[in-house]
């Protein structure tokens, strides 16, 4: 398996959507089902966002500088994700404000997803050499380990609530 860090975050953009393109298929009375594929998305966003937040970014934008605005964007898109996902965490899939809820954040993350793989990740992969990559690549590997899985876990909330009063 790569521990290209790009690869890495591309590895799991697609287990992401996969789960999205399942809640979109999902019919309208399936509330189990939505409830079970949004348990999910909960939980990889969580651990990614954790990730790219601890490592990635501030990696990247130590080492490139001229991405800096990029990158302050995407802590504003995962703020805005880690809103609706703690709001979500907390919901019934039988509320009426379910799916829309959902269909919200899918749009939002797939939005965030696509200008990371195309716009961003581009300009780091020139920029960046193969190594620097792995090494940053297998940082993400450890801090994968100890990510919270639940938006409700002190290091997750902490995040949530660090962006908002800082
Ligand atoms: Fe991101
Ligand atoms: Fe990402």
């Amino acid at each position: 398996m790569s521990n290209d860090a790009i690869v890495l975050l591309k590895n799991d953009h697609k287990e992401i959507r996969k789960l999205f393109a399942a809640f979109e298929k999902a019919g309208d009375n399936a509330e189990a089902t939505k409830g079970r594929l949004v348990k999910k998305m909960i939980e990889l966003l969580t651990v990614h966002t954790y990730i790219e937040n601890e490592v990635m970014y501030p990696r990247v934008r130590e080492l490139l500088p001229e991405v800096e605005d990029d990158v302050l964007e995407s802590y504003e898109e995962h703020h805005v994700a880690d809103v609706l996902v703690m709001e979500l965490a907390g919901m019934k899939p039988s509320h009426e404000r379910f799916t829309a809820k959902t269909m919200v954040l899918i749009e939002n993350v797939r939005h965030h997803i696509e200008e990371e793989e195309q716009d961003w990740f581009p300009k780091v992969r020139d920029g960046l050499n193969r190594k620097v990559l792995q090494e940053i690549g297998e940082e993400m590997l450890k801090a994968r380990k100890k990510a919270p899985r639940k938006p409700s876990q002190p290091s997750a909330l902490k995040k949530t609530i660090d962006a908002v009063i800082a």
